[in-house]
């Protein structure tokens, strides 16, 4: 007989609305949600009062760093992390070493995670300017997307033959997704820079470098390219209020080019390089304060379909280069719905806008099978956010294998006081819990 687990008092969000109920899991999946359903059914109950019951966070972007890049974090670590911020499934991208830009790669990077995923998994195919054989062999499930770097960041994997990105949109069996900056733009840019200020160029040009024309320039041709090939396109991570044009309020249903932003574009702005310097270095770049009002307009209007966190550990020592020297990219799945819960109290977001855009969206859009909502016969991936008790980020509280955090210093005002994954309780009371129990995600939904 399996395992059934009961949640009482419940405040759930989901499909748009907020209601008490109850909900009955067994084994794997949800059961029964109803106003009121008898303990005695369950081996063990969990009363939620006073707390919301969210579906778990889909991240459609991660960079978990195996294999090869372990030094900066690994499976084991940063899914303990994801699943202690909320989050019940992730997308890993395949800028590692070596690059996940083959079938076979593929396979063992799903080898590799068996057993070490804390939360449900899914990894990307990463496109080259010569893997397009690879790319179109690829069948629904394989990969959950094709990952087109059509600018240039961590790990070499640019994309920028015109005939091959042509070739590669007309192809795709499955959704591609892209990171958009117009390398040629940014070199320029760098030139520019290095000529006012050497090889010293402070942080705070970096949103001059990777501008926001860079952004523009390259997230233009992808969504032209998808539209003359009748792609679906994903453009992940956008940071700028200018581009915001090209994509459409229509729901997502409707649409076959979707777009996305991530947490740290919400939270910080350019401001934030005097004192958080190359630690909030990221690709694309944190711009202004009126590019960060726009992403948050626009993830109200429906226009940005998805948030996702980029989570992009990389050593402190790593950090502390010089502007050049330092890597992209920052640690961040631990503390992502609860950066979004404050931007809730602070009158910028609905919980049910959260909930759409962090779980919801990611699994129509990517089609992954029986998660993403609270439903009756889909899998138990649950979430319980206390929003009365905070969360000060210290630096032993984290579970990054590089043991820092741009939060660090800050204190939420909500908690992330539960966490299920397929029916097991994997995080409660700030601690690990339970076994392993992520599992490979499956998709529906081809081309
Ligand atoms: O800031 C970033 N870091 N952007 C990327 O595109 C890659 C990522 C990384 O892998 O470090």
């Amino acid at each position: 007989m399996s395992r059934r687990l009961l949640i009482t008092n419940a405040r759930l969000i989901n499909e748009g609305t907020a209601r008490d109920t109850d909900v009955l899991i067994r084994g794997e999946r949800i059961e029964k949600i109803a106003a009121s359903i008898t303990p005695d059914r369950a081996d063990e109950v969990i009363d939620a009062a006073g707390r919301l019951l969210l579906p778990g966070m889909i991240d459609d972007q991660v960079h978990f760093r195996e294999p090869g890049l372990t030094h900066k974090g690994d499976m084991a670590t940063e899914s303990a992390a994801a699943v202690a911020g909320g989050i019940t499934s992730f997308m890993d991208m395949p800028n590692v070493s070596p690059q996940t830009t083959t079938r076979a790669a593929l396979a063992d990077k799903y080898e590799l995670a068996k057993g070490r995923m804390r939360g449900n998994y899914a990894f990307y195919l990463g496109a080259t300017n010569r893997n397009l054989e690879e790319v179109k062999a690829l069948r629904v499930g394989d990969a959950c997307g094709i990952k087109t770097f059509m600018g240039a960041s961590t790990g070499d994997m640019l994309v920028d033959d015109p005939a091959v990105l042509e070739r590669l949109f007309a192809n795709a069996p499955v959704i591609v997704v892209t990171h958009c900056e117009h390398t040629p733009t940014i070199r320029d840019n760098e030139a520019k820079a290095k000529a006012e200020y050497g090889e010293d160029v402070p942080v705070r040009e970096h949103p001059r470098i990777r501008s926001a024309q860079a952004c523009l320039t390259s997230s233009s041709i992808a969504v032209d390219l998808a539209r003359r090939n009748d792609t679906r396109l994903h453009v992940l991570h956008l940071t700028t209020a200018i581009e915001m044009g090209l994509f459409s309020k229509a729901s997502r249903l409707d649409k076959r080019i979707t777009c996305e932003v991530c947490v740290h574009h919400l939270w910080f702005d350019e401001s934030r390089y005097e004192d958080l310097g190359t630690r909030i270095k990221c690709n694309p770049a944190i711009k202004s304060d009126r590019d960060r009002e726009a992403l948050l307009n626009a993830v109200n209007e429906g226009r940005i379909d998805i948030i996702a966190t980029d989570h992009a550990p990389h050593t402190a020592a790593e950090k502390g280069r010089s502007y050049f020297k330092s890597p992209a990219g920052l640690p961040l799945v631990q503390h992502a719905l609860l950066s979004l819960f404050d931007l809730v109290h602070d009158g910028r977001l609905q919980v049910e806008t959260i909930v759409d855009r962090t779980s919801h969206a990611v699994a129509d859009i990517f089609g992954v099978v029986d998660r993403g909502y609270v439903r009756e016969g889909y899998h138990a991936d649950l979430v319980l956010v206390d929003t009365q008790r905070p969360t000060a980020v210290d630096r032993g509280s984290l579970l990054y294998k590089c043991h820092w955090s741009p939060f660090e210093g800050h204190t939420f005002r909500s908690t992330i006081a539960l966490t299920i994954v397929n029916g097991t309780v994997v995080w409660r009371d700030g601690k690990l819990a339970g076994p392993i129990a992520g599992q490979r995600l499956q998709f529906s939904r081809g081309r």
